[in-house]
């Protein structure tokens, strides 16, 4: 998958370099009001290929990656949307987006550590415990600031339901 256009002028594609600016602004504005964690510049130029956008003529309005951790595990990582372009059903379309490619790729469960688990339940993502997903999803964990203290939840969606 390479293309959307999920509405007239806004096309959700895949990150190239130039748009690493861009995702770092969006994930860091959302940081600092402590709704997601937040990411540097070096972590998203080396994930970049991770990364899909929302383009809106020349702007970047949107992000999410999709990260594989194992041969039946992915995670959603750095879902934004930009505070002029919410509520239009971008944040969903991200989503579905990182889905559908993981679905592509053969991942069978897709998970997030979020601090909105109902907006995913709105994607059918259920609640799970964090000690049932695999150590290694640790490792971001403790080089974040907020280790041990967060209060970010664990939701996971079975992709071939
Ligand atoms: C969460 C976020 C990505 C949603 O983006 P969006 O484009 O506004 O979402 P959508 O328009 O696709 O919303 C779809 C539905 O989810 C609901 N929704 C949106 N944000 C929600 C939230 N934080 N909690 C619960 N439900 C939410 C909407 O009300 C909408 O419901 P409706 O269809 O009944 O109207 C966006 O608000 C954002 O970037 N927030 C800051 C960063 C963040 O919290 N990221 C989440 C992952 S850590």
């Amino acid at each position: 998958m390479s293309e959307t256009q999920p509405q007239s002028g806004l096309l959700i594609r895949k990150a190239v370099i130039k748009d690493v600016p861009w995702i770092h602004k969006l994930v860091n504005h959302f940081a600092g009001n402590r709704r997601m964690l937040s990411r540097s510049r070096s972590e998203i130029y080396e994930s970049v290929r991770d990364y899909f956008v929302v383009e809106d003529g020349g702007e970047i309005v949107g992000s999410a990656a999709l990260h594989i951790f194992w041969e039946d595990l992915a995670e959603v990582r750095a879902l934004t949307v930009a505070e002029s372009h919410q509520g239009h059903g971008l944040g969903l379309k991200l989503l579905d987006t990182c889905c559908s490619e993981a679905r592509l790729m053969g991942v069978r469960r897709i998970f997030a550590l979020t601090f909105c688990p109902a907006f995913f339940q709105r994607a059918g993502f259920q609640p799970s415990p964090k000690s049932e997903l695999p150590h290694k999803i640790w490792t971001d964990c403790l080089r974040c600031p907020l280790f041990p203290d967060c209060d970010e939840e664990a939701v996971i969606k079975d992709l071939a339901e």
